[in-house]
């Protein structure tokens, strides 16, 4: 079994993790930097690639501490070097290289957002008096989505290393309109957590916002629309008329409940065309917006099995980079010293 040092740092975490086995994870260290970017309601890649370089060496001692491996035992390092803010990325690169050639050890470049959907796989071995979670596996072939704040799209999946894109949004993320309603409504970023919250003490019928979904096999999702009726409901035309503060804790509650229910309406019909065209033995779905519980709750009554990751493997961390990266090993796909940082991602659209 090996055990394989993963790096993250596309965006705005620095992570690292010691997994054993492409599954077990002995170590998750994430360094937030929200309260950094909070005041800008968003990532400011300069500020982002500076907090990495600060982070990035105590990050990676403290997650070999934490897993009792030393860096001169693990079998090979990984860093997830692409998509992400190009500054962000080079940090991980960097570090990753320089350990794995003074360490002379394979070193293994993977795609974050392949990795997410990886994710259903980990298990927490971090802790005694955390639930590892039941060991699962998903048959091929398989329908994936990721939700992130920087990512929403719908893939159609081979094996964990065949991967095809199928469709995406072709504006905002979804966690990005949770994060643009949550300051519509006058709450704190990163606003995915803060809106579900309050949607649950809402009324989801108190309005029913637009729910775009193109022609009947389209896979593609937009959520800009949905985000404008949003405004112009809570703030008024042109969403000039009122301010945040002036809104009433009851009528955010129900704005925040229907803005949900639509979104979770899209996905929904997305992912049962997803599994309809992909002919998929079962769904996966993994990204920050995957802690969300209603949506979890709406996920177990899709046609297939569906697999999500605990909650501490949906926002960005090293882990699920670690576990593909066991995958790709197995493989013999490691990467050279003269892996990139590539700000796009390399899946293939089908
Ligand atoms: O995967 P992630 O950590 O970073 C990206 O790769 O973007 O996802 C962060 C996103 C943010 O937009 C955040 O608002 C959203 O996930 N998010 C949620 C919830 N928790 C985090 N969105 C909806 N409901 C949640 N409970
Ligand atoms: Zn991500």
């Amino acid at each position: 079994m090996k055990t394989i040092l993963a790096i993250e740092s596309t965006c705005d975490e620095t992570a690292a993790s010691v997994v054993r086995g492409g599954r077990e994870v002995l170590s998750n260290v994430v360094a937030t930097q929200f309260h950094l970017h909070a005041k800008f309601r968003g990532v400011v890649p300069e500020i982002a690639s500076r907090a990495h370089i600060e982070n990035i060496v105590p990050v990676v001692s403290e997650a070999c501490e934490a897993a009792g491996v030393k860096l001169a035992e693990v079998d090979a390092i990984a860093v997830a070097h692409r998509p992400g803010l190009v500054g962000s990325l080079l940090v991980g690169v960097t570090a990753a290289k320089t350990l794995a050639w003074t360490l002379g050890k394979p070193l293994i470049g993977v795609d974050h957002v392949q990795a997410h959907l990886y994710s259903v796989l980990l298990e927490d071995r971090t802790s005694p008096s955390v639930a590892a979670a039941a060991p699962v596996s998903p048959v091929f072939p398989a329908a994936g989505a990721v939700l992130s704040g920087g990512h929403t799209a719908l893939y159609s999946l081979q094996s964990w290393t065949e991967v095809s894109l199928v469709g995406s949004t072709i504006d905002d993320a979804v966690g990005e309109a949770y994060d643009k309603v949550a300051a519509v409504l006058g709450l704190p970023f990163p606003g995915g957590p803060a809106v579900a919250k309050l949607a649950e003490t809402g009324d989801p019928k108190s309005v029913r916002f637009p729910r775009t979904l193109f022609e009947k096999d389209s896979l593609d999702l937009s959520l800009s629309g949905l985000k404008t009726a949003v405004l112009y409901h809570a703030l008024g035309k042109k969403g000039t008329e009122r301010k945040p503060a002036d809104l009433g804790e009851a009528f955010k509650a129900d704005v925040a409940a229907a803005f949900q229910a639509a979104v979770l309406d899209v996905l929904d019909e997305k992912f049962r065309r997803l599994i309809r065209q992909t002919r998929a033995k079962c769904l996966i779905v993994g990204g920050g917006v995957v802690s969300n519980s209603a949506l979890r709750e709406r996920l177990t009554r899709m046609p297939v099995p569906v697999y999500v990751p605990l909650r501490q493997f949906c926002t960005d961390n090293a882990a699920m980079s670690a576990g593909l990266a066991h995958v790709l090993l197995e493989q013999g796909r490691v990467s050279g010293l003269d892996l990139d940082a590539v700000t796009h991602s390399a899946i293939p659209v089908r």
